[in-house]
């Protein structure tokens, strides 16, 4: 098959992960006999540096032309000065919106070889840890109205959600359940917000569509409490933007492999944008010393989700845990004393299992 991917490194170790994961992709081309070609686009501080804005408009141009996108990371303290709608965090939110990238999919696994970088105790990790994050990723408060009064002494940000957006995500977090252990919680604040109260409404109509998965709900303080205290009775968790901003920040922790995980943004024609979840850790960019795992693992759900490869997604993950097998870490990974490889070396061994 013939796929053009959008690619947007962005800033810090953006380029050192990216890299490795084009080499991946280009490797799963080869063994399976597609053509992948990619295409390089500007956001984030790069393109406020090189054209005045994070986003440029040839940059959501490329993206939308694509078959998906595969992004590094944006932002970092060189920008960090500049005011809200020129921050390099802007074209994340704008790609999001501009692409109609409405549901957020945030894995947190524990990796068995890496269980003891798991900040919980052993028991309450048992057997590992499996939690799919849905995050709703275009509506409520990061896309609501904003401002301040003439004073300027008084701020507002506004949490709005409708019927139909709450619908659809529900219905993919239904179905992303029925593909695991059909269990869907649902997390607000319907004790205090009325986006809260729809919410509850909407999922639990939604619900009866879906009669072989077990719905709950719960509100978004004690989820995040229940996370550290009992994370194993988690399946899916589904919820709003800032909820699921913050809940999957938690959940990623608990698995102690921040390093390690990708994430999905879909839209229903299964069009896609896919990065990992850390950041672009400006202070070791460019030293061959980032972990490219969470990149790679991010071109594997994309060939997943976006291009129906499940097959080449699985080679990708079962690639990644050969190397991990054979004793491979880069530094954010390794256990004190272990030895540990850098970006580049991680990316040729993974390569290599492929092959
Ligand atoms: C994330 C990030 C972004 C978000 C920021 C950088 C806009 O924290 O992807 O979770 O809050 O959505
Ligand atoms: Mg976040």
């Amino acid at each position: 098959m013939k796929k053009q991917i959008a690619l947007v490194p962005g800033d810090g170790i953006g380029p050192d992960i990216v890299g490795e994961a084009v080499r991946v992709l280009d490797a799963v081309a080869a063994r399976f006999g597609h053509a992948f070609t990619f295409a390089e686009c500007l956001a984030g501080g790069v393109a406020i540096d090189a054209r005045g804005e994070p986003l440029p408009a040839e940059t959501l141009q490329a993206c939308r032309g694509a078959d998906a996108v595969l992004l590094g990371a944006v932002g970092g303290p060189k920008w960090d000065a500049l005011g809200g709608s020129q921050r390099p965090e802007k074209a994340l939110l704008g790609l999001r919106g501009g692409l109609g990238l409405f549901c957020n999919l945030r894995p947190a696994v524990l990796f068995s070889q890496l269980r003891d970088a798991c900040p919980l105790r052993a028991d309450i990790i048992g057997d590992g840890l499996d939690i799919m994050v849905v995050r709703e990723l275009t509506g409520g408060i990061y896309f609501g109205d904003r401002g301040r009064n003439a004073a300027g002494d008084e701020a507002y940000d506004t949490m709005r959600y409708s019927v139909a957006e709450v619908e659809r995500i529900a219905r993919l977090a239904f179905g992303i359940a029925r593909q695991r252990h059909r269990r869907v919680c649902s997390v607000d604040k319907h004790n205090i917000l009325e986006t809260s109260r729809l919410w509850r409404e909407t999922v639990t109509r939604v619900a009866r569509d879906f009669p072989d998965v077990a719905l709950s709900h719960m509100y978004v303080d004690n989820a995040a409490m229940q996370l550290v205290r009992n994370p194993r009775q988690f399946d899916v968790i589904v919820t709003e933007n800032m909820f699921g901003d913050i809940l999957s920040d938690e959940a990623s922790m608990i698995t102690g492999s921040i390093g390690m995980l990708p994430s999905a943004s879909l839209r229903l024609d299964h069009f896609g944008m896919y990065e990992p979840i850390h950041g672009s850790a400006p202070d070791i960019a460019g030293k061959d010393l980032a972990n490219p795992i969470a990149t790679i693992l991010s071109a594997a759900m994309m060939l997943r989700y976006t291009f129906a490869m499940p097959a080449e997604a699985q080679a990708i993950e079962q690639a990644v845990g050969r190397v991990l097998d054979a004793g491979l870490r880069t530094a954010d990974i390794a256990a004190k004393g272990e030895a540990t490889v850098g970006t580049r070396a991680m990316g040729d061994a993974i390569v290599d299992a492929l092959a």
